[in-house]
């Protein structure tokens, strides 16, 4: 087989076969097919797009390039869920609680946060003590005892995603719905859920800026998930603005556990509340999505979701104690109020630069290799739709540097204010299944 007639078959718009698209991935994998070639078959894919068989071989060829993740010694029926990032995201730390209070077990791999979006392990992280890395036997043997347990990921899964994906971000080939929908089902599927829940985030602060895009890779990863064997649904959320008020590690965990306190945001909660019906659901665990959502509300409201929240953390090293008093978690030295200028209502509040923002206070990674500030953030205090008076607090700053005049100018550019009334977005923009 030669790599230039995969390529020439791709570009004119033909069907590739299975064991064209193997060599493809094994090769490049290996080194034995040069960058030039594989960027020209990801261009040709960019324009040709791909069959729903060729995702599906593209996204098992990519599991098969590295090692898979056996959860068979964990009972039940494993439900996984997957976000496509946004800004304020901390529904994992809320969300896995609740649904393994239900008796659904959540074995669940995390990343690290680059860039504008953050990543549930810096997350946790913020937890004093907390182990974000176990053992394959003891990560088995938590999520049998207590139902949940979140590490980082760990091993060689999927390295020709990783391989791919590096190549896609200097060529071009980054927003392609074939290509994302088997970078993220390939690593969902190497993760070894039986069911997989994905959060499609939609709307400025996300890949997927409309709903219309949203639904094609919605459905395009819904296709490959199904075709797999792996009961999958996709829920489309808003991401418009920032999900909650706060962005940053340690805030994040203050405001999920607000959450399961039964109070906090009521966006985090009503996400918490979708995504975890549709997993308690397609785990067995409710013979109706209503129940479900019955059964998710009530280990909410009874504190059962809050206690597994605390054995968790206790189980992986963590001070449980964080629960009872967030001041444990770490701190920033100053707390900066930022008044808003004019009364009126707040029409827009871009996601993306109100996490560059804490990206800058040092809450993210402009690269791979930096150091965050686990204490940073910014935490806004009114959503879109909110009524704000002139001097009333927009955003709250936490910093450890007293300078941040380009935080608040940052703050001040990216939140709009309106004289006239503005609808607040829903949430929850469609169902994928
Ligand atoms: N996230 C991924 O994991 N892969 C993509 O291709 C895009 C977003």
């Amino acid at each position: 087989m030669r790599m230039v007639d995969i390529i020439e078959k791709k570009r004119d718009g033909k069907e590739l076969s299975t064991e064209e698209i193997q060599f493809f991935v094994k090769g490049y994998t290996e080194g034995s097919i040069p960058d030039y070639q594989a960027a020209s078959l990801l261009m040709a894919i960019y324009f040709q797009d791909m069959t729903e068989k060729e995702r599906t071989d593209l996204t098992m060829a990519m599991v098969e390039s590295g090692d898979t993740i056996d959860l068979s010694a964990i009972q039940g029926i494993k439900c996984d869920k997957h976000s496509t990032g946004g800004v304020g995201d901390k529904v994992t730390i809320c969300l896995s609680p609740m649904v393994a209070a239900c008796g659904v077990p959540v074995a669940k791999m995390s990343g690290r946060g680059l860039g504008h979006t953050g990543g549930t392990i810096d997350k946790l992280e913020s937890i004093p003590g907390f182990q974000v890395e176990l053992s394959s036997g003891e990560f088995i043997q938590q999520v049998n005892n207590i139902k949940m347990a979140v590490v980082s990921q760990s091993g060689n899964l999927t390295p020709a995603d990783k391989k791919i994906y590096a190549l896609r971000d200097v060529t071009g080939t980054v927003p392609s719905i074939p290509l994302i929908a088997s970078s993220i089902m390939s690593k969902k599927i190497a993760s070894g859920a039986d069911a997989i829940v994905l959060d499609v985030k939609v709307g400025e602060g996300a890949f997927m800026k409309t709903v219309e895009e949203a639904e094609k890779l919605a459905h395009a990863m819904v296709k490959i998930g199904n075709q797999l064997g792996r009961r999958t649904i996709a829920i489309l959320s808003d991401m418009s603005q920032p999900l909650g008020y706060a962005v940053g590690n340690a805030l994040e965990v203050k405001e999920a556990i607000e959450v399961l306190k039964g109070n906090g945001p009521e966006d985090v909660k009503e996400l918490c509340l979708t995504l975890g019906s549709q997993m308690v659901y397609l785990s067995g665990k409710a013979q109706t999505l209503k129940e479900a959502r019955t059964k998710v509300e009530n280990v909410l409201a009874n504190g059962k979701a809050l206690e597994v929240f605390k054995t968790f953390i206790a189980s992986q090293g963590g001070n449980p104690s964080i629960v009872d008093d967030p001041t444990l978690l770490p701190q920033a030295k100053f707390q900066v109020e930022i008044p808003a200028t004019e009364s009126g209502y707040v029409e827009k509040i871009i996601a993306n630069e109100i996490g560059v923002a804490a990206m800058i206070l040092g809450a993210g990674r402009a690269t791979k290799d930096s150091e965050i500030d686990l204490s940073v953030g910014i935490v806004i205090n009114k959503k879109v739709g909110d009524y704000v008076e002139k001097g009333e607090p927009l955003a709250t700053i936490h910093s450890n540097r007293e300078n941040i005049n380009e935080i608040k100018e940052r703050i001040y550019s990216n939140i709009f204010i309106s004289n006239q009334k503005v609808e607040a977005p829903s949430l929850i923009k469609g169902i994928v299944a």
